[in-house]
């Protein structure tokens, strides 16, 4: 048992096939999934799971792709979950992420970047129960 984040696969990932690839690294690093389904977003809806960036310059863009295709949001639980996830995608500009890390390898841009993993166990949260009921958390 341990402590849980979320995250979600994002369009580019899902389009460009990468869903199995990425579980299975996700899973090689300790990470048990508790919940896990595909989805799309509408902009409406990416809208609101990304309001705390309301008035950064790239969030009409953001809330755009988002909503471009399927996703993949997850809850996954190992101990010290958040920061562990954090470390396993990289930085959020590719460019920037260590090597081996899920962005370094998937990630096609700052935007584009694969995927997205929660920054607090609060957020983790929120965001997991977003997308999750109760009845689909194991
Ligand atoms: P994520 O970790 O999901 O949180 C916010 C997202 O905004 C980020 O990943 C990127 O997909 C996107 N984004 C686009 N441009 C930027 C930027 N300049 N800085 C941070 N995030 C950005």
């Amino acid at each position: 048992a341990g402590n849980r984040t979320f995250t979600m696969i994002k369009p580019d990932a899902v389009v460009a096939n990468n869903v199995g690839a990425i579980t299975k690294l996700i899973e090689e690093a300790g990470f048990r999934i508790v919940a896990l389904k595909k989805t799309q977003l509408t902009q409406e809806l990416a809208g609101q799971f990304y309001a705390v960036h309301k008035e950064r310059p790239f969030y009409k863009d953001l809330c755009a792709y988002m909503s471009s295709g399927p996703i993949v949001p997850m809850i996954l639980e190992k101990a010290n979950a958040v920061e562990d996830f954090r470390k396993l995608i990289g930085a959020t500009d590719p460019k920037k992420a260590e090597p081996g890390t899920i962005r370094n390898l998937f990630a096609k841009s700052i935007e584009a970047n694969a995927i997205h993993g929660s920054d607090s166990d609060g957020n983790a949260e929120i965001e997991g129960n977003f997308f999750f009921s109760n009845f689909e958390k194991f």
